[in-house]
């Protein structure tokens, strides 16, 4: 039997670039997670017992880039009730290195609890404050070990302002090679009537998270969108938030 590994490989890139340049496709994905959002989907996952708010589609493209990059530490704003934080720490207990630094404005009580009691609390240090606070940035920063290989991802405040604040300041962080994932990339899609209302804050076109990452794109040229990853993100929540630094 023929080993076909390398163009199986090169079938899903292209099969993965053909799909990121399908617009119908990516239309009747929005249509689907608009209505899926009447259902709250977003909220009815799980990972390892513990809620994480996304979509399965992401939780699978996160997988990948971190099994390319093999971070040392990946940094997450925004861990709610724990899931996505304990997802990445439960992927770096299978690598065998690493630890997931979360980072949120109000780390609740009873959220802490489940974390620090996971059997993944290992590889998980919590910073409570502000993403963009200068000491919360200061205690990420002391948590980082020399040398180490990072990456970001970006699921908090999704107001445009606040999103490039964090593209600028945790951009800086990531090493060469590493991922800067913005999430909620979708609201730059959706009108104000599509735009979720179920949220604590409301975002819509223009102030939301895909207009802060084009902006940020344009100004720091060291990152790029990855076409492979972001053209199979449909039923995704964040098309074509997944930055690559490319340079140091
Ligand atoms: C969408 S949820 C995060 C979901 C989580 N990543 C998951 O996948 O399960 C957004 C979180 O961002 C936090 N947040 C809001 N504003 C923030 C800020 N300025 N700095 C840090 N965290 C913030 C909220 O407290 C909330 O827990």
């Amino acid at each position: 039997m023929k080993d076909d590994r390398k163009e199986f490989a090169e079938f899903q890139i292209q099969k993965s670039l053909e799909l990121g340049a399908d617009p119908d496709v990516f239309e009747s994905s929005k249509k689907l997670i608009i209505d899926l959002n009447e259902h709250a989907y977003a909220y009815q996952w799980n990972w390892f017992g513990v809620p994480v708010i996304q979509l399965p589609a992401d939780i699978m493209a996160t997988q990948e880039v971190i099994w390319a990059f093999k971070p040392d530490v990946i940094i997450e704003t925004g861990v709610a009730r724990g899931g996505s934080v304990l997802f990445m720490a439960t992927l770096l207990q299978a690598m065998g290195n690493g630890i997931v630094i979360g980072v949120d404005i109000d780390i609740r009580a009873h959220n802490r609890e489940a974390i620090e009691t996971h059997p993944m609390s290992g590889r998980i240090r919590l910073v409570e404050g502000s993403s963009v606070a200068g000491e919360t940035l200061e205690a990420v920063r002391a948590l980082i070990p020399e040398g180490a290989r990072v990456m970001a991802v970006l699921d908090s405040d999704h107001s445009y302002a606040h999103v490039l604040e964090e593209c600028r300041a945790y951009g800086d962080l990531v090493t060469r090679d590493g991922y800067l994932i913005v999430a909620d990339t979708l609201v730059g899609h959706l009108s104000a009537e599509e735009a979720p209302k179920d949220r604590s804050k409301h975002w819509s076109r223009g102030d939301e998270p895909l207009s802060a990452a084009r902006d940020y794109l344009a100004e720091n040229p060291a990152f790029e969108t990855d076409p492979v990853i972001n053209g199979k993100l449909v039923m995704s929540s964040s098309p074509g938030g997944y930055l690559r630094r490319v340079t140091d």
